[in-house]
């Protein structure tokens, strides 16, 4: 089969462009990353043509072997579905986890994402906490969520909290929380390594005046996951716009009555009183 009849490659490149279209990619803003299947390599094995193998920039010895359908540096989101084989590529992770090459895609060069060691990172603690079932790390630049990287505490409490607060949906959609990582510089190990610590808990983690990482089961269930989080932050942002006073809101033991009946378990340490 065609890599790009591939129903995989349908729902990453229908991402991205959902993704372009809510605003959350300027230029070559984020990126997105989905760990193969065994039957999605063989389904599109005639069409890979490997590469020369790179250094990764971090070691990931659990996805050794594993291949990924990864943007490329540079690339624009906007141009996913326009020009596909030029802005994305299939990549495979070498037997040590040290090294990746490319297989198909990026043909008028380039290379995977600069962020490359915290999606790896991030799938690698997916991968084992998830039992397998993650299979996509989703990096966006969402302009009301990066909003609140100036006004709120960088705490993993005070984000959760105020954006479970703002929507009755979200303690249900993100049970565990929300991880904060501090301003850092983008694009290597250090930074991959914080956020794939907080991938051991959470399935969310902003970027102080960056941006955030989602991961998920499927494309739907990653971009469903970052269109929540961000709707919460942007009723915060409005909320915040008319008042630093909420007249009323949604307090700890009706966190406690919903987590009842929806059958979610509320970390405590998030229903603090304020
Ligand atoms: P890339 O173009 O290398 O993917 O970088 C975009 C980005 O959002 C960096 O954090
Ligand atoms: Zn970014």
């Amino acid at each position: 089969m065609k890599v790009l009849d591939a129903e995989f490659v349908q729902g990453f490149m229908r991402m991205a462009d959902d993704g372009w279209n809510q605003g959350w990619h300027e230029r070559n803003g984020g990126n997105l990353s989905y760990r193969m299947k065994a039957e999605d390599v063989d389904a599109v094995k005639e069409e890979l043509c490997p590469g020369e193998w790179k250094p990764i920039g971090t070691s990931v010895p659990d996805l050794a072997g594993e291949y990924f359908l990864v943007t490329g540096s540079g690339k624009y989101f906007r141009n996913v579905i326009i020009k596909p084989e030029d802005s994305f590529c299939i990549i495979e992770v070498d037997e040590k986890g040290e090294n990746y090459r490319i297989c198909w895609g990026l043909v008028n060069g380039g290379r995977p994402t600069s962020e490359l060691p915290s999606h790896l990172m991030n799938h690698e603690v997916k991968k084992r906490v998830s039992g397998g079932k993650h299979r996509v790390i989703y990096h966006a630049h969402p302009a009301n969520t990066i909003a609140l990287t100036f006004v709120l505490p960088l705490t993993d409490e005070a984000f959760t909290r105020e954006l479970w607060e703002m929507a009755t949906e979200c303690p249900v959609v993100f049970p565990d929380g929300i991880g904060v990582v501090p301003w850092m510089v983008p694009g290597g190990r250090e930074i991959a390594v914080e956020t794939s610590k907080l991938m051991e808990k959470y399935d969310v983690a902003i970027w102080a005046h960056h941006g955030m990482f989602c991961s998920g089961e499927d494309f739907d269930l990653t971009f469903g996951l970052m269109h929540t989080v961000e709707k919460s932050a942007e009723i915060l942002v409005k909320v915040l716009s008319m008042t630093q006073n909420k007249r009323q809101t949604i307090t700890p033991d009706m966190f406690r009555d919903l987590a009842k009946d929806f059958h979610v378990s509320l970390p405590e340490k998030f229903l603090f009183e304020k």
